[in-house]
């Protein structure tokens, strides 16, 4: 018998809710680079749409503990934060709202057809599956991804964006750099995206910038952060180390972007850019890194809070077998990035 994910998927979710958030609470900057590709677009919309940031309507699907919502807090931007587990420490501002989507975001896409300027998709794609007894039925699986796709387009309003941002199933055949992403070269990038963001990579890397457009931050990114790591590297994690090693374990369909890329067409979504983007994940020190990611996936029982000398030789070399880590300046950098697929709405 089929079954889709996402009963399981909340409950597996339910689960870890609590590490996942104390993982981003404790170390908020960590994922500040995977902040970028949003930032640069949220400004190429404000200015298409001639809106001030407190104007503008974001839907984050996937949105778990809310990690973008509250990356932009010092922003006027407000968020819909949409998932399906129901276990997250809302932000307990009014600013947002948050709701309990446990149908692919069918009925609400339905409700607020054209309502949204922008709509994120980061990392939550590949949780949407379907099983028979056998394991993960790979075909329904891609044709259960194609139809979320299609609620969440039709959440935007004409012209508006939508970013899905996530795991790859393979390398990416298509060149980032010559895809069209002229449109959102940026002009606020560092309101958006903060000084104490900033200030904190600049510590890492004397050199980083925000530069006017997206491409040559990418590849200032790139220059920067990322070492010869194999592009697979991000799924041998999950598939050989979460996976396998953790006591929730990791079920996913990894996402064909050619073919979500092909059937997006079919729901008025226009490719602006694929990124396979090279953001590593930054933190103040190695130990750090480890508890943050042994919180996060969590590997073994919870060791809250952080403390320095806390030593985890199992997570460590999980990390760096599969991810790599290396020094950037006096911080300590895990090679992470996932692809970043931007579509214009028509
Ligand atoms: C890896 S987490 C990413 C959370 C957040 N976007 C972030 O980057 O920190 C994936 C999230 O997707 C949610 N999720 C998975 N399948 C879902 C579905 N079918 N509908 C709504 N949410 C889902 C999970 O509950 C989880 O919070």
């Amino acid at each position: 018998m089929m079954k889709d994910s996402v009963k399981e998927v909340a409950e597996y979710f339910g689960k870890r809710a609590a590490r996942y958030q104390l993982s981003q609470e404790t170390c908020p900057m960590a994922r500040s680079l995977d902040l970028i590709p949003y930032v640069y677009v949220i400004d190429g919309v404000i200015r298409q749409f001639s809106r001030s940031p407190g104007d503008l309507r974001i839907f984050d699907a996937f949105g778990g503990s809310g990690f973008l919502s509250r990356s932009f807090a010092h922003t006027e931007i407000r968020f819909t934060i949409a998932d399906c587990t129901n276990a997250y420490k809302q932000d307990g501002s009014n600013k947002h709202e948050w709701l309990i989507c446990p149908d692919y975001f069918r009925a609400i896409s339905a409700e607020r057809a054209g309502e949204y300027d922008l709509v994120f998709a980061h990392g939550g794609l590949h949780h949407v599956y379907v099983k028979d007894n056998a394991g993960l039925e790979d075909e329904t699986s891609v044709g259960l991804q194609h139809q979320c796709v299609a609620n969440l387009s039709r959440l935007l309003r004409k012209g508006g964006f939508l970013v899905l941002a996530d795991i790859p199933d393979r390398p990416s055949r298509v060149d980032a750099h010559g895809s069209d992403i002229s449109l959102i070269d940026t002009s606020m990038a560092i309101d958006l995206f903060g000084n104490e963001r900033l200030a904190f990579l600049r510590s890492a890397a004397t050199d980083f910038s925000l530069s006017p457009s997206l491409n040559n931050t990418c590849h200032t990114v790139e220059s920067i952060f990322r070492d010869s790591t194999h592009p697979g590297s991000l799924r041998r994690f999950f598939d050989e180390e979460v996976a396998r090693k953790t006591p929730n374990g990791h079920e996913a369909c990894f996402l064909d972007f050619e073919r979500i890329i092909a059937r997006a067409a079919k729901h008025d979504l226009c490719l602006m850019a694929l990124i396979p983007y090279p953001g590593a994940w930054v933190f103040e020190t190695a130990n750090q890194a480890v508890w943050f990611f042994r919180e996060m996936f969590g590997f073994g029982q919870s060791m809250p809070p952080f403390q320095e000398d806390s030593q985890d030789y199992v997570v460590k070399s999980a990390i760096s077998d599969t991810l790599g880590m290396r020094s950037v300046g006096d911080h300590l950098a895990v090679n992470w990035g996932v692809s970043y697929a931007i579509f214009r709405r028509d």
